[in-house]
C-alpha cells in the first residue's frame, strides 16, 4: 500500500489539499424511518487550516467527523484524504489510514484508567508494532510538548481535566499525523482550562502546520480557528475564513486571575497531594541496592575511619543510603518529589521486603544448636522471632519515612 510521506510539513507537489469531500452523504437506516445525518455536502481542507465546525445538536457534526476519520464511511460521495480515496477502501485499509494520517481527540478524553499518562501515550505506537525503547521515547517527547513531563507517570484519575485532555492530545500527536480531528475537545472544561488547551492547539497548528478539524458549540472558541463551517439538518449552511483568528493565549491573558492558582489547585485535588502512583516493585528493589552499598559504606568507615573493626554495621547507614537514593529518584520515575502517601507506602514495602530477605538470611545462617532449639521449642522461638520481626520492620518504616521526608523537602 502507497502511504503518503510522514512528513506533515511539506505537502506532496500539485497536492496542496489534505481533505477532499464530494457529493458525501450519510444515511441511518433504522428499519421504518432513514435519517439523512449529511446530505450532499462538499468540503476541501488545505493542509494547515484550523477548521471549526458548529451547528446545533443533531445537526451531523460528529457524522462527519466520524467520516473524515475514517470511523465510518459515506453512504453517497468520495472522501479523499492526502490523495488517498479512503472511502473505497476496506476496513483494513482504512484502519491503516486511520492508524498513520490522524489523531483523535474526544470530549471525554478516553484514556484507559489505571494506566500511566505515558503508556496511554505509548498506545497508538504499540498498535504500529514500534519497539519499546523507541516508542517510550517519542511518547515522553510528546507528552513534553504538551508541557506533562513532569506527570508521565500519573494515571488519569490522579490528573485534572485539563491535563487529562492535555495526555488525549500528546497520544493523538504521538504517531506525527498530519491530521487532528477534535470532537467538542473543551466540552467538559471550564472556561480557563478550555482556552489553555485550544491555545495548545493553535500552537501545534502554526508551529507544525497540523490540519485540525474541532467541533464545537462556543462562539469563543469557534473565533480562534482560521475557517468557520456551520451545519444544519445535515447540510453545510456557511464556509467563512477568518484572516485574523482570536489568539486563545492572549484571551487567556484577558480572564481574570484565577482564585486560587487554578490549574495546580485543580490537579492537587485530583491527585491529591495525598495520592501518588504506585510504587513498583523495580524502585524498592534498586532502594535495596542502595541498602547494600550503604552497609558497605558504612563498614568502611568504621573501619578506616573510625578504626573499629566491626561485625554488625548500624543500619542506619544503609537506611539512609535508601531514603537518598528512592528521594532523588522520584522525580525522574514519578515526575516529582514521594508524595506523603508514597513515602508511607515505600517504607512498609521497603520494610518489609528487607525483612523477608533478612529471614531467609538468618534461617541459612542458623547454627546447627539452634536449629536443634527451634525444633523441640518450636513455636516458642517462633513466636519471638515474629514479633521482633514487627518490631523492627515498624520501626524501620518509620525511621525511613522520617529520612525519605528530611530528604524531599517542599519546594
Ligand atoms: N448511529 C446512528 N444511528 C441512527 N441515527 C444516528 C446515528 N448517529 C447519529 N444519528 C442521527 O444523525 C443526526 C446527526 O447526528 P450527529 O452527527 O451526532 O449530530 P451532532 O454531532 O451535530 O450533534 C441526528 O439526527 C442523530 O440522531
Ligand atoms: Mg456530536
Amino acid at each position: 500500500m502507497d502511504m503518503p510521506s510522514e512528513d506533515r510539513g511539506a505537502p506532496p507537489e500539485g497536492r496542496d489539499d489534505l481533505i477532499v469531500l464530494r457529493g458525501v452523504a450519510k444515511d441511518y437506516d433504522s428499519g421504518e424511518s432513514v435519517v439523512r445525518a449529511l446530505r450532499d455536502v462538499d468540503i476541501t481542507f488545505a493542509r494547515g487550516e484550523f477548521v471549526a465546525i458548529v451547528g446545533t445538536s443533531g445537526s451531523g457534526k460528529s457524522t462527519l467527523m466520524n467520516i473524515l476519520g475514517c470511523l465510518d464511511r459515506p453512504t453517497r460521495g468520495t472522501y479523499q484524504l492526502a490523495g488517498l480515496d479512503v472511502g473505497a477502501r476496506t476496513n483494513d485499509g482504512r484502519a491503516i489510514v486511520r492508524n498513520r494520517l490522524i489523531g483523535f481527540i474526544f470530549q471525554g478524553f478516553n484514556l484507559l484508567p489505571r494506566t500511566t499518562a505515558l503508556e496511554n501515550v505509548e498506545l497508538p505506537l504499540q498498535y504500529r508494532g514500534v519497539g519499546r525503547g523507541p516508542r517510550r521515547a517519542r511518547a515522553m517527547k510528546a507528552l513534553e510538548q504538551v508541557g506533562l513531563g513532569e506527570r508521565m507517570g500519573h494515571t488519569p484519575n490522579q490528573l485534572s481535566g485539563g491535563q487529562q485532555q492535555r495526555v488525549a492530545i500528546a497520544r493523538a500527536l504521538v504517531t506525527d499525523p498530519p491530521l487532528l480531528l477534535a470532537d467538542e475537545p473543551t466540552g467538559n472544561l471550564d472556561t480557563r482550562t478550555s482556552l489553555e488547551v485550544l491555545a495548545l492547539l493553535q500552537t501545534l497548528n502554526r508551529e507544525q502546520n497540523i490540519t485540525i478539524a474541532l467541533v464545537t458549540h462556543e462562539h469563543d472558541i469557534a473565533a480562534c480557528a482560521s475557517r468557520v463551517i456551520t451545519f444544519r439538518d445535515g447540510r453545510m449552511v456557511s464556509d467563512v475564513r477568518q484572516d485574523s483568528p482570536k489568539d486563545a493565549q492572549a484571551e487567556l491573558a484577558k480572564l481574570p486571575p484565577p482564585e486560587v492558582n487554578k490549574p495546580d489547585a485543580e490537579a492537587q485535588g485530583a491527585t491529591g497531594e495525598r495520592r501518588g502512583a504506585a510504587i513498583s516493585a523495580g524502585f524498592v528493589i534498586v532502594a535495596l541496592l542502595a541498602a547494600i552499598a550503604g552497609s558497605g559504606l558504612g563498614k568502611a568507615y568504621c573501619t578506616y575511619v573510625l578504626e573499629q573493626d566491626v561485625r554488625f554495621v548500624p543500619p542506619i547507614f544503609g537506611l539512609v543510603a535508601v531514603a537518598a537514593v528512592a528521594a532523588a529518584r522520584a522525580k525522574g520515575v514519578y515526575g516529582h518529589l514521594l508524595t506523603r502517601d508514597q513515602r508511607l507506602r515505600f517504607s512498609l514495602y521497603f520494610s518489609g521486603t528487607f525483612l523477608v530477605l533478612q529471614g531467609f538470611g538468618a534461617l541459612a545462617a542458623l547454627p546447627k544448636p539452634i536449629e536443634v532449639a527451634v525444633r523441640e521449642g518450636g513455636s516458642l522461638v517462633a513466636l519471638r522471632f515474629a514479633g521482633a520481626a514487627c518490631g523492627i520492620t515498624l520501626a524501620m518504616s518509620i525511621v525511613l519515612f522520617g529520612l525519605l521526608t528530611l530528604f524531599s523537602p517542599k519546594k
